[in-house]
């Protein structure tokens, strides 16, 4: 490639860098796994180097490991104490890769899983045919009832029936608590390993306000990225009776090298959880998820389930407003709030269509937002949705949006003081 070529791309790169800069200054994110990871982490001074190394802590085919086995032991060592686990594995590089290192280590190919249905909650991870868990493993999918949440009875027949080796429970837009407590039952009737991905509600469960998955769960993946406020990454925490084959699952099985910088960052960040000032974001959280569900209440049918126990809700936008999810999200976008679109139960769409919408509350609580401004931005929602065609709505929703997203601009920089 020519300089001038390279040039243009570099002057490119940093306008686009920029363009998308300003574009989350100036909208209100509602992307249920979007959270403003403290810039604190990445800017640390003191791992200048980006040093590499692979294979499991203590056990490393390369030299100078050091300090690498010192920080990945003490990121171990606080995501255990957090989460009560026995034993965690800190390197894979996201859950997807924690997902498949659990598989990998705990299966054999062609192995059966029951696990959550996609247009319930399930994540592509858990079975999708066009996903690697779909090719290699055989499964069977358990959904939620009517009323939109967990049928623990019909999941024990389902599991008597198929007889898996592992059942899979978390999810990516169920918004509920999960009983692990039955679930674990279950498990223990039909032999298999109980999996919970918890990487929507890590955050809940590291503050007690989601049920605590050990001692019911064998095996637990979950990322610090979303409720937690902290750096992209996956973590598996497990029984003592399974670190081997976990260990193993990862490196040699799915992970080469160690993200040793990334780890370093989780491990600020589990200090950070581990402060007071955490718990009170997350009861903040709960609170706008709160106010979110004070509006949207008075739509019958509107929320899955009714509202949340965690960070995410689902809405059934076509059921209520007749518009797909893929249509209301780029009518809210329109005015500067985004969202997802997302499948729901019984979904008769496609995912790209998908009839409904998925939003959380953990952006704007960390930028500041309090349970007035959510109640604010829930009624610009339902006022949109309600008159989809209406310019003069949409005009003036723009300009509520702009005039809030200052708050933004303000609080550029995240804080302690602005999450709290
Ligand atoms: C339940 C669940 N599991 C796994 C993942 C995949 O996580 P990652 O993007 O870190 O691979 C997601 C992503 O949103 C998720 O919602």
């Amino acid at each position: 490639m020519n300089k001038k070529i390279l040039l243009k791309l570099e002057k490119e790169l940093i306008k686009a860098a920029k363009l998308q800069d300003n574009y989350d200054l100036s909208t209100i994110n509602l992307i249920a796994p979007a959270s403003p990871t403290p810039l604190k982490y990445f800017f640390n001074t003191v791992l200048r180097h980006n040093a590499i190394a692979e294979g499991l802590l203590g056990h490393r085919p390369y030299a100078g490991a050091e300090g690498f086995n010192i920080i990945e032991d003490i990121t171990c060592k606080l995501a255990c104490s957090i989460f009560n686990a026995d034993h965690a594995n800190v390197q894979p590089h996201s859950v997807s890769q924690a997902n498949q290192a659990v598989y990998q280590g705990l299966l054999e190919n062609g192995d059966r899983i029951l696990a959550m249905k996609f247009s319930d909650g399930g994540h592509l991870t858990h079975g999708l045919k066009i996903n690697f868990s779909g090719r290699f493993f055989n499964f069977d999918f358990y959904g939620v009832g009517g009323d939109g949440l967990l049928d623990y009875k019909s999941i024990e027949k389902q599991a008597i029936q198929f007889k898996p080796r592992m059942i899979i429970c978390g999810a990516s837009s169920y918004p509920r608590t999960i009983n692990f407590k039955k679930l674990a039952s279950i498990s223990k009737k039909v032999g298999a390993y109980l999996v919970a991905d918890l990487s929507h509600p890590a955050g809940f469960v590291a503050t007690g306000k989601f049920p605590a998955p050990f001692p019911s769960c064998d095996v637990v993946t979950l990322t610090l990225d979303k409720t937690m406020l902290g750096p992209h990454g996956g973590i598996i925490l497990c029984k003592d009776s399974l670190s081997a084959q976990i260990d193993k699952g990862v490196h040699p099985g799915v992970q080469s090298s160690v993200p040793l910088r990334r780890i370093y960052e989780m491990a600020n960040c589990l200090l950070d959880v581990s402060k007071p000032w955490f718990k009170n974001y997350i009861s903040r959280l709960s609170k706008n998820m709160e106010a979110f569900e004070k509006v949207f209440s008075k739509y019958p049918g509107l929320m899955i389930s009714n509202g949340t126990d965690t960070h995410l809700m689902v809405l059934n936008t076509y059921k209520v407003f007749g518009l797909t999810g893929k249509d209301a999200e780029a009518l809210l976008e329109g005015v500067g709030i985004l969202t997802n679109r997302q499948v729901t139960p019984g979904e008769t769409f496609k995912p790209y269509i998908a009839g409904g919408i998925r939003l959380g509350g953990s952006w704007i609580t960390a930028r500041g937002f309090n349970k007035q401004e959510t109640i604010a931005i829930a009624q610009i929602i339902v006022n949109l949705l309600s008159n989809p065609q209406d310019l003069i709505v949409q005009q003036k929703a723009k300009t509520k949006m702009l005039k809030m997203t200052f708050k933004i601009r303000k609080n550029d920089v995240w804080s302690e003081e602005v999450i709290n």
